[in-house]
C-alpha cells in the first residue's frame, strides 16, 4: 500500500488551505504568462493578456503559459499533469526563473524574483533549489562521480565531504559501481538517475522535477518514488513534480494541476480531481483512475440514521482501497472520525459503489439507511 495515503494529514491540509497568504507559501505565483514568438516585450503594453489565442496568433505570439496563479505549500508534493505541448516544463522552468516569465509575479520563500538582483537570485537557485531537467542536462565530458559532485564543487565545498556526499546519492539512486563512467556509456535510465542524485546533492528545499522516472522500468520507478516520498517526508522538502503518470501523480501528490494549452483547467487534490473534475477534459483526463483508489471516508457518510459512538472507527482520510477490506468481510456499521471525534457513520453501499468503480456515488440516496 502505498506511504502517502497512509498519511493524508498533509493530503488533507493541502485540500483545506484556503488563499494561501503569501508568507505561508513556498511558491507564489500569480498570473504568470509566458508568451514565445515576435517581440514579446510588446505583450504587456500590447493587453495581451486580454487578447484571444486567434488574436495573439495573428500577433505572432504563442502563449506556452497563460495566466497560470497558484500557491504551493512548504512541504507539498505539487504535480503538474497535461498533454505534451501543454506548457508543463515551460511552467516549471519559470520557478527558478531559468525562463524568464513575460509578465506576472512569482515569489519563493516571499522573495519577489522579479525584483530581485541577478546574483541573488543566482544563489537561491544554486543553494536553495534543486532542478531534474526532462532531458537530463548532463555534463558529458565529466564522469557520474564528478557530475553529481559539481553542484558542490560550485558551492566550493571541501573536496573529501563533496566526494562522500556524492557517493551516498549515487548508491541512492542504485549506481554504485558506475561511478566513472561517462553519460555517454549509460543507457537513459542510469543517465536521468545520474541528474536525480545530482539534483539532491544540494539537500535543496525547492526540488523541482520535470518527468524524472520517464525513463525508467517499473521496478526502479517506484522505488524512486519511495525514495522521494521518504526524502520528503524526512527532510519536510518542496516538491514540483512533472508526470504523465496517473499512478505517480495520485501515489506523489496532495494536489495535482491539470495544463491545457498553456493553461492551468484546475487544481485539487486527486480526490476533487476525480469526484469534481472541473470539466470533460479533466473528467476524460482523470477516468482511469480507480476511485477506490482516491475517494476517502469522509465523501461517503450516511445523510440520516443514528451515529452509533460504540462503533468500530476508519479514519476521515482512509480511502476506499485501504478500508475495503473491513466493509467487504462484514456488514457492522462503521463510523468515521476525525482529530478524534465522529463525523458520521460511513456509507457502506456508496462505499460498495466506489470500490465497484462508480463516482457518481456520493449523492446518490442510500438504501441502507436503516
Ligand atoms: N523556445 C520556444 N519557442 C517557441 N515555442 C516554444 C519554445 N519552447 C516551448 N515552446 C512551445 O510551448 C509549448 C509548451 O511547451 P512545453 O515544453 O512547456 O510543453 P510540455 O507540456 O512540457 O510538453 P511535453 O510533455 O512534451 O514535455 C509547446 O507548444 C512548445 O512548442
Ligand atoms: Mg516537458
Amino acid at each position: 500500500m502505498n506511504a502517502r495515503f497512509n498519511d493524508n494529514t498533509r493530503s488533507q491540509s493541502a485540500m483545506d488551505r484556503p488563499a494561501t497568504p503569501l508568507n505561508q507559501s513556498a511558491l507564489s505565483v500569480r498570473n504568470l504568462w509566458k508568451v514565445y514568438g515576435a517581440a514579446p516585450r510588446d505583450f504587456a503594453s500590447a493587453d495581451g493578456p486580454t487578447l484571444s489565442r486567434e488574436h495573439l496568433a495573428k500577433r505572432g505570439w504563442v502563449a506556452a503559459g497563460r495566466a497560470a496563479t497558484f500557491e504551493v505549500a512548504r512541504g507539498e508534493v505539487f504535480v503538474i499533469m497535461g498533454l505534451s505541448g501543454s506548457g508543463k516544463s515551460t511552467l516549471l522552468r519559470c520557478l527558478p526563473w531559468l525562463i524568464e516569465p513575460t509578465t506576472g509575479d512569482l515569489f519563493f520563500d516571499q522573495k519577489d524574483l522579479r525584483r530581485i538582483p541577478d546574483t541573488e537570485l543566482v544563489e537561491l537557485r544554486r543553494n536553495r533549489m534543486g532542478m531534474v531537467f526532462q532531458s537530463f542536462a548532463l555534463l558529458p565530458n565529466r564522469t557520474v562521480l564528478s557530475n553529481v559532485e559539481f553542484p558542490l564543487e560550485v558551492q566550493r565545498r571541501q573536496k573529501t565531504m563533496r566526494r562522500e556526499r556524492a557517493m551516498q546519492m549515487i548508491e541512492m539512486v542504485g549506481l554504485s559501481g558506475f561511478e566513472n563512467r561517462r553519460p555517454s556509456e549509460l543507457s537513459g535510465g542510469q543517465q536521468q538517475r545520474v541528474g536525480i542524485a545530482r539534483s539532491l546533492a544540494l539537500d535543496p528545499e525547492l526540488w523541482l522535477l520535470d518527468e524524472p522516472f520517464s525513463a525508467l522500468d517499473p521496478l526502479i520507478r517506484r522505488d524512486l518514488q519511495g525514495e522521494v516520498l521518504r526524502i520528503q517526508g524526512e527532510l519536510a522538502k518542496t516538491i514540483v513534480f512533472i508526470t504523465h503518470d496517473l499512478d505517480e501523480a495520485i501515489r506523489m501528490a496532495d494536489r495535482i494541476a491539470i495544463m491545457k494549452d498553456g493553461e492551468i483547467v484546475q487544481i485539487g487534490t486527486p480526490q476533487d480531481l476525480v469526484l469534481d473534475p472541473a470539466n470533460d477534459y479533466v473528467a476524460r483526463f482523470v477516468e482511469s483512475i480507480a476511485p477506490a483508489k482516491v475517494v476517502q471516508a469522509e465523501r461517503l457518510l450516511l445523510h440520516s440514521g443514528q451515529v452509533d459512538a460504540g462503533a468500530p472507527t476508519t479514519d476521515h482520510d482512509e480511502t476506499v482501497q485501504q478500508f475495503a477490506p473491513l466493509i467487504v468481510e462484514g456488514d457492522t456499521p462503521f463510523a468515521v472520525q476525525r482529530n478524534g471525534a465522529i463525523i458520521g457513520m460511513l456509507d457502506r453501499i456508496a462505499s460498495l459503489r466506489v470500490l465497484a468503480g462508480k463516482v457518481g456515488r456520493v449523492d446518490v440516496p442510500s438504501t441502507n439507511d436503516g
